[in-house]
C-alpha cells in the first residue's frame, strides 16, 4: 500500500476532487496546479533529423546524466527523499522514480496520484527532472504492481497459461479489458502531470510498462493464443519487416532472409515464431497505453528491455520483450514509443549499446549496474554512441555505507564533472570529435589507450590507475574543440599529444588549465607550468583545457 506522504507533503499538497475528460474522480494537488497556469516551456521531445536524435528540454539538447531508484521507494517519502538526496549530491540531472499503477488507482476509476505529486514536489526541491516508470501491466515480465481489482478479477483480466496448460499470474496480453483498463490509468494519470506541470516541465519522459513481456514462458498457450498463433502472421508486420529488411537486427534479418514471409507464425518466422508472436501481441498493448498518453500529454516516451545474457531461451528473459530478436518487430508495432532502451547488466555493454543504437533508435541507458565497472560507460553511452541518457540502477544503495558507498563516490566523482559539460558533449555528439576513453582488460588497454584526434595529432594515453573492476578504473573523454584547442577530463590517466605530421615529435603545449564550462565560457581555475606541466588527470576527476601550438 501506498504510504501517505508526511505532514510536510500533505501541507504542501492539499487535494480538491475534479472529473477528468475521460470522465473519473482525481485528487489535483492545487499549489503545483496553480503553479502551472504561471509560465510556459515547450514540453520535452525528440528531435530527429536524418540519423541523429537529441531529446530537447527546454529547447534545448540535452543528455540525461541519471539514476534508478530502488521499485519501492515511491510508496514512502523518506526513502523517496533520501533517494533523491543521493542524486542531487552526486550531481545529477535526472531522477528515474517508479510509480505504481496499484497506488494510482486502488479503486477502479478512482485515482490518487499523491504519490505523483510527492516525487515531482521532491525533484523540484532538489532541481532534478524526472522521468517516471510506469509499473502497470508488466514489471520484470510480471503482473505484480496490477492493482487489487485486476489481481482478483481473473475472469475478467485473462491471465497467460503456460506450455503445459498452467495459469501464470502474468496478465496476457491478449486481454482487452487489462489493455483498456491500463490505458485508461496511464492515460489519467498523463492528463494529470499535464495538469501540474506543464509549466515547469519537471518530468521530461515516461518510461511505459517495465521490463514488458512473459516471463517464464515464450508465449500464451491459452486456446484464443493457441488459435492466433496458428494463423496468418499479420500483412503489416510482414511488409514492415520486407520493407526495411536492409536495417533489421541481425537475427531478425537471419530469420526474414530466410522465411517465405507469410503463412503461420511458425513458417514465417520458425524457431523464433514463440518470441515473434509475443513481441507482436505485447508490443501492440504497450502501444496502444503509451499512444492513449501521448494523447493526454505527449513527453517522450520508451520502454525498457530485459536483454538476453548467454544462450538462453525466451521465457527467461521476459518473452516478447524488445529484444535483439524482436526489436523490429516492436518498430513495426509500436510507433507510439520513441525508445527502446536496453537495461545494461551484462559487463559487453559495447555489444548491447550498438545493437541499440540504429537509424530508428537512439541509444538510451535507463538501467545499468550499480558498480564501480560500468562508471566508465557513462563516458562510452554519449561519447562514443552519442546516447542521450545514462542511469545506474538502485543508487540509494549508497545509504547502506561500506562498499555500497563507496561506488557512490566513484558515480559522483564522474558526475561531478560531467555535469557541466553536458551542454557541450551534446553539442559535439555525432560530429565524430567526441573521443571517450576507459581502460579495458582486453589488448592491453588496461596499460594504453592511443587515440587519433583530428587530422594532425594522436593522443596516447598511459593509464596512471591500476585496473582493477571491483574498484574503479580510468576513464574520461577527449574533446576536440578546435585542431588545437581540446578539453581532457576524466581520472587516472596522462595524455601525451604526438605530431603526425612533419618531423616525429610531440606537440607543443601552449598553455594547460584546470578550470570548468559554466554553458559555453571557460571558467580557468589553475593554470598549470613547471613542474606540473604535464596533460595528466589525477585519481579524482578533473577538467583540463590544453592548447597545442598549430
Ligand atoms: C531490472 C528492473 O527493470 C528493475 O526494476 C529492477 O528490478 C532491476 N532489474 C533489479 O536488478
Amino acid at each position: 500500500m501506498l504510504t501517505r506522504p508526511r505532514l510536510q507533503n500533505l501541507q504542501l499538497l492539499p487535494g480538491k476532487m475534479v472529473r477528468l475528460a475521460c470522465g473519473v474522480l482525481t485528487l489535483i494537488a492545487l499549489p503545483l496546479a496553480s503553479y502551472a497556469q504561471s509560465t510556459s516551456k515547450p514540453i520535452p521531445s525528440i528531435e530527429k533529423q536524418g540519423e541523429h536524435f537529441r531529446l530537447l528540454v527546454d529547447g534545448s539538447p540535452y543528455l540525461m546524466l541519471g539514476g534508478q531508484l530502488h521499485n519501492s521507494d515511491t510508496s514512502n517519502a523518506d526513502d523517496l527523499n533520501k533517494a533523491l538526496d543521493v542524486l542531487a549530491g552526486w550531481h545529477a540531472n535526472t531522477a528515474e522514480v517508479p510509480i505504481y499503477w496499484e497506488a494510482i488507482e486502488p479503486k477502479q476509476g478512482q485515482f490518487d496520484f499523491s504519490s505523483v505529486d510527492l516525487a515531482i514536489q521532491a525533484a523540484r526541491k532538489r532541481e532534478l527532472h524526472l522521468v517516471f516508470l510506469w509499473f502497470g501491466t508488466w514489471k520484470n515480465g510480471e503482473s505484480h504492481y496490477v492493482p487489487e481489482w485486476v489481481k482478483r478479477d481473473k475472469q475478467k483480466f485473462t491471465r497467460v497459461q503456460g506450455s503445459r496448460g498452467e495459469e501464470t499470474e502474468i496478465i496476457s496480453p491478449l486481454c482487452r479489458a487489462a489493455m483498456e483498463a491500463d490505458t485508461h490509468a496511464f492515460s489519467a494519470l498523463m492528463q494529470h502531470i499535464k495538469s501540474v506541470d506543464e509549466a515547469q516541465r519537471t518530468v521530461l519522459m515516461m518510461q511505459v510498462e517495465n521490463e514488458p513481456g512473459l516471463f517464464g514462458t515464450d508465449r500464451d498457450y491459452s486456446e484464443a493464443s493457441n488459435h492466433l498463433f496458428d494463423g496468418p502472421v499479420p500483412k503489416e508486420l510482414l511488409s514492415f519487416l520486407e520493407s526495411h529488411r536492409q536495417q533489421l537486427s541481425a537475427a531478425m534479418a537471419a530469420v526474414w532472409n530466410q522465411s517465405p514471409k507469410s503463412g503461420s507464425w511458425k513458417q514465417v518466422f520458425g524457431e523464433l515464431a514463440p518470441e515473434a508472436f509475443s513481441g507482436w501481441l505485447v508490443s501492440n498493448y504497450v502501444n496502444t497505453v503509451a499512444t492513449a498518453g501521448k494523447h493526454e500529454y505527449p513527453l517522450p516516451m520508451y520502454v525498457n528491455v530485459w536483454l538476453i545474457e548467454g544462450v538462453e531461451r525466451p521465457g527467461r528473459w521476459p518473452s516478447g520483450g524488445a529484444t535483439v530478436n524482436v526489436l523490429d518487430i516492436w518498430k513495426a508495432a509500436a510507433p507510439g514509443i520513441d525508445i527502446l532502451a536496453p537495461d545494461i547488466y551484462y559487463p559487453k555493454f559495447y555489444d548491447v549499446a550498438a545493437q541499440y543504437t540504429r537509424p530508428d533508435n537512439p541509444l538510451l541507458v535507463p538501467e545499468t549496474n550499480f558498480n564501480p565497472y560500468f562508471v566508465a560507460f557513462a563516458y562510452t553511452t554519449f561519447g562514443h554512441f552519442n546516447g542521450i541518457g545514462f542511469s545506474p540502477f538502485g543508487i540509494d544503495d549508497v545509504q547502506k555505507g561500506g562498499a555500497p558507498a563507496a561506488i557512490g563516490s566513484l558515480f559522483e566523482d564522474a558526475y561531478g564533472v560531467l555535469r557541466p559539460m553536458l551542454p557541450l558533449i551534446a553539442r559535439y555528439q555525432y560530429t565524430g570529435k567526441l573521443h571517450p576513453i576507459l581502460q579495458g582488460l582486453a589488448n592491453g588497454e588496461d596499460w594504453k589507450e592511443s587515440i587519433r584526434v583530428g587530422d594532425r595529432l594522436a593522443a596516447n594515453i598511459d593509464f596512471t590507475a591500476t585496473f582493477d573492476p571491483a574498484k574503479g578504473r580510468a576513464c574520461g573523454m577527449i574533446i576536440e574543440l578546435a585542431p588545437d584547442d581540446f578539453v581532457v577530463m576524466g581520472t587516472g590517466f596522462d595524455v601525451t599529444f604526438r605530431e603526425m605530421e612533419g618531423p616525429l615529435r610531440d606537440a607543443q603545449l601552449i598553455s594547460i588549465e584546470e578550470g570548468t564550462f559554466q554553458g559555453d565560457h571557460w571558467m580557468p581555475s589553475r593554470r598549470l607550468n613547471g613542474d606540473e606541466r604535464h596533460v595528466s588527470l589525477p585519481d579524482k576527476s578533473t577538467i583540463l583545457r590544453v592548447r597545442v601550438a598549430r
